[in-house]
């Protein structure tokens, strides 16, 4: 079967969020399963440079209104079709933003661009290759299924999988006759959204099936709460809402093999960790004494939860407990966390910026990975933490709550827990699962029990994979 996957960045060429890792692992995964996946992406700066051969496989003279092409490349396993597109994506700063961190004031057109490109080659736009399904990822990638409803393409399937419905693509009406489709598609049934333009409601509006990426945050956003004002929608078609849980790529996440940290282990090996502990001790200006190092791996916002870790902070150091926090974001929460550390040299320290090697040794190096987000679609840094022995402390929410058994009495003495969970998702929910962390930590069998269990669980792509073959073959079987 051949899918064709579009998504606005794909590890390793260019990441901002677990979004890349997904795009980026998945078509690995789906070729166990005799799937051929390509990836359709933006030719960013960082990503036309990361490419070594390319090949021109079609032009557009004018791509809603700049001149484009589509290269085509191998890079490490990915078979990666390039959007080439100068005018849109060759400028500095991020995939979204400038280097002010402002969005692109045409990122509708940009992603609008991207999307064409996609509905086109399901068209038949490269030659010798036809994709029979087409997935989309949240909505940079949405317009791929409006374009292929209201072009006379609607008889090939398409999947669109949100990975946080927080970002909607939500632009006014006037860019609608920029877009290149006919009248009806600005509609409730296509992309009118409140009188704007949806990009990712016409996506969940157009595509033949919608997937989240874990079972209960499928279940959450057909809530007020957690539905961003698509609840209505996403209810209207929960016949056809799946969630499947994210895996992680368990060859660049192995702990025994992971070059960017101090030293390899294994889960019967735990004793070796100590060395990426006092690496990470280091990295980060901390006291070299026993308690536990909690660390924190995220983009710095309210949805991470990390103004709820900027108030329990000066209690975590008087339990003895130290705070490592690799992230950037919002300057208010970093603020709060810089205050904290100036505060607290030696128990609480900070490295603002996006640091991928440095991620790692934070998961090989820490005791914990504290991760009290107010929504969590899937979340990845919990399952890398499961996998390198970092036992998760996280909200109950989303993928969190599908990912990690908290160590309640009952999972404890069945010996099959793996972090801790809590409720409600405050200070005082996090503080007592921290009192239940500080306690299991005084006990070395019983957090060496919680690492172990957490190490087994399987974090592989290889269930999930089966779930998205499943999918792609049951909407090939009613074209
Ligand atoms: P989200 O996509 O919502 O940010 P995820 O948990 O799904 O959350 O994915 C975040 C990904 O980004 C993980 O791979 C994590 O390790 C990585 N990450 C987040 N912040 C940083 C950072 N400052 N440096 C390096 N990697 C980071
Ligand atoms: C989004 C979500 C995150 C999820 C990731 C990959 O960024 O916020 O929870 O893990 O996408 O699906």
């Amino acid at each position: 079967m051949k899918i064709l996957s579009v998504a606005s960045e794909v590890f390793p060429l260019i990441k901002t969020g677990g979004l890349a890792d997904v795009a980026g692992a998945l078509p690995l995964a789906l070729a166990g399963h005799g799937m051929h996946m390509r990836t359709l992406m933006p030719g960013y700066p960082a990503v036309m440079q990361r490419l070594a051969k390319t090949e021109v496989v079609a032009t557009f003279d004018d791509l809603l209104g700049e001149p484009a092409r589509i290269l085509a490349a191998k890079h490490e396993g990915l078979d990666i079709l390039v959007l080439d597109a100068p005018g849109f994506f060759d400028r500095p700063g991020g995939p979204y933003t400038d280097a002010t961190a402002k969005d692109f004031p045409d990122n509708w057109r940009r992603f609008a661009a991207l999307s064409l490109a996609g509905a086109e080659i399901a068209r038949g736009l490269l030659f010798g290759w036809r994709p029979d399904i087409v997935h989309a990822h949240d909505w940079q990638a949405a317009m791929t299924a409006v374009y292929m409803r209201y072009t006379g393409l609607q008889n090939i399937p398409t999947v669109i999988t949100v990975h946080n419905l927080a970002f909607q693509g939500q632009f006014g009406p006037e860019i609608f006759p920029e877009l290149g489709l006919p009248p009806e598609a600005f509609s409730v049934d296509g992309l009118e959204y409140y009188g704007d333009v949806g990009f990712l409601k016409g996506g969940l509006r157009t595509a033949w099936s919608i997937t989240t990426v874990s079972p209960t945050y499928a279940q959450e956003i057909t809530t007020p709460e957690y539905g961003m004002g698509l609840e209505g929608l996403i209810n209207a078609r929960v016949a056809d809402l799946d969630g499947i849980v994210n895996g992680i790529d368990t060859a660049v996440w192995n702990p025994e093999t992971d070059p960017h940290i101090a030293r390899p282990f294994a889960a019967g090996s735990l004793k070796k960790r100590a060395v990426n502990r006092q690496a990470l001790v280091e990295r980060f200006n901390l006291d070299d004494d026993d308690g536990p190092i909690f660390c924190i791996v995220s983009r710095l916002t309210w949805q991470k939860g990390i103004d709820i870790i900027a108030e329990v902070a000066d209690w975590i150091v008087q339990q003895g407990g130290k705070l490592a926090v690799l992230g950037s974001g919002d300057q208010g929460l970093e603020g709060a966390l810089l205050a904290a550390a100036s505060r607290h040299r030696g128990r609480i320290g900070i490295v603002i910026g996006y640091n991928e090697p440095l991620s790692h040794l934070m998961q090989a190096g820490s005791d914990a990975i504290l991760i009290p987000s107010r929504f969590e679609p899937c979340g990845l840094t919990q399952l890398y933490g499961l996998r390198y022995g970092c036992i998760p402390v996280v909200a109950r929410t989303g993928g969190l709550a599908d990912t990690v058994i908290d160590a309640n009495e009952a999972a404890l003495s069945a010996r099959v827990a793996t972090g801790f969970q809590f409720t409600p998702i405050n200070a005082d929910g996090l503080r007592q699962a921290l009192r239940r962390a500080f306690k299991a930590y005084a006990e070395p069998k019983v957090w060496a029990r919680i690492q172990n269990q957490g190490m087994k669980s399987d974090v592989s792509w290889e269930n999930s994979a089966a779930r998205y073959a499943d999918l792609y073959s049951s909407l090939l079987a009613k074209v």
